[in-house]
């Protein structure tokens, strides 16, 4: 059985009065027990969340890392080892607002391996523009995004990682994709992976992200490919997020 996980994508949202509040809702908040909560918040912010939420049952990860592992002579950049020394657990790679800004497949690599290099867990984000869906190349596109770390890294490296589907017509602009519409995606994925490596496909966690609210977390996540949820804009309000989170564990 996978253990559903719901991860918050805070972007560039937050000042440290806002964070502030933020952390405390999260800390009232009344967590399933079997459920693994997790925020992302702005590099500037990490540290403030992972002071205030300790003793809490969310852990923290960063929204992007360095290609290298280690520090270095990288201005700019913030390496996954100096994430792991700040208490971070998760990475996000290739998130499409990322991709969209010129990320392409053999820097993601890159990323996803340093960042596993030092203990982080990649959370990779893959996803088809509106465009691509509608030229009915979904599948294709996605398949190319996994595959390519496949490829490089070999199927293992998910025995350790998290894939985030993210349809980018889906993200901030409330329209979600359908519980089928997402279920067919993630069945495509674990079959992918599947074809390298039943165990791997079995075990890794494929979240939906893309306009999930309280409202349509639970039919979503009933679906039996999706484990959970990447929430952008609902992760903001702690009470609805909590709502995702007990949604993720009926
Ligand atoms: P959204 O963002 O929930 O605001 O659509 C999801 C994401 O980009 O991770």
């Amino acid at each position: 059985m996978r253990r559903p996980m719901v991860a918050g994508n805070w972007k560039m949202h937050g000042t440290r009065a806002s964070v502030a509040e933020l952390i405390n809702g999260l800390s009232h908040l009344a967590l399933p027990s079997g459920v693994d909560v997790a925020v992302f918040p702005p590099f500037l912010h990490i540290n403030q969340v992972i002071d205030g939420l300790k003793g809490k049952s969310i852990s923290v990860g960063a929204q992007n890392s360095a290609v290298e592992s280690m520090q270095g002579a990288l201005t700019g950049e913030v390496a996954p080892s100096q994430l792991v020394d700040a208490g971070c657990t998760f990475v996000l790679v290739g998130h499409s607002e990322r991709r969209q800004m010129g990320e392409q497949d053999g820097m993601l690599i890159r990323k996803f391996a340093a960042a596993q290099a030092c203990g982080l867990i990649p959370v990779l984000c893959i996803g088809e523009t509106l465009e691509q869906r509608e030229a009915g190349k979904t599948l294709e596109v996605v398949g190319r995004q996994l595959g390519s770390i496949i490829e490089e890294l070999g199927v293992g490296a998910f025995a350790n990682a998290v894939i985030a589907y993210e349809p980018v017509w889906a993200i901030g602009t409330g329209l979600t994709a359908s519980p089928q519409q997402a279920q067919d995606v993630h069945a495509a994925i674990r079959a992918q992976l599947a074809a390298e490596n039943s165990e791997v496909a079995q075990g890794v966690r494929l979240l939906y992200g893309g306009s999930v609210k309280a409202a349509n977390a639970v039919e979503l996540f009933g679906m039996p490919d999706i484990d959970g949820g990447l929430i952008g804009g609902a992760s903001l309000n702690a009470d609805e997020f909590g709502a995702i989170c007990r949604a993720a564990g009926n």
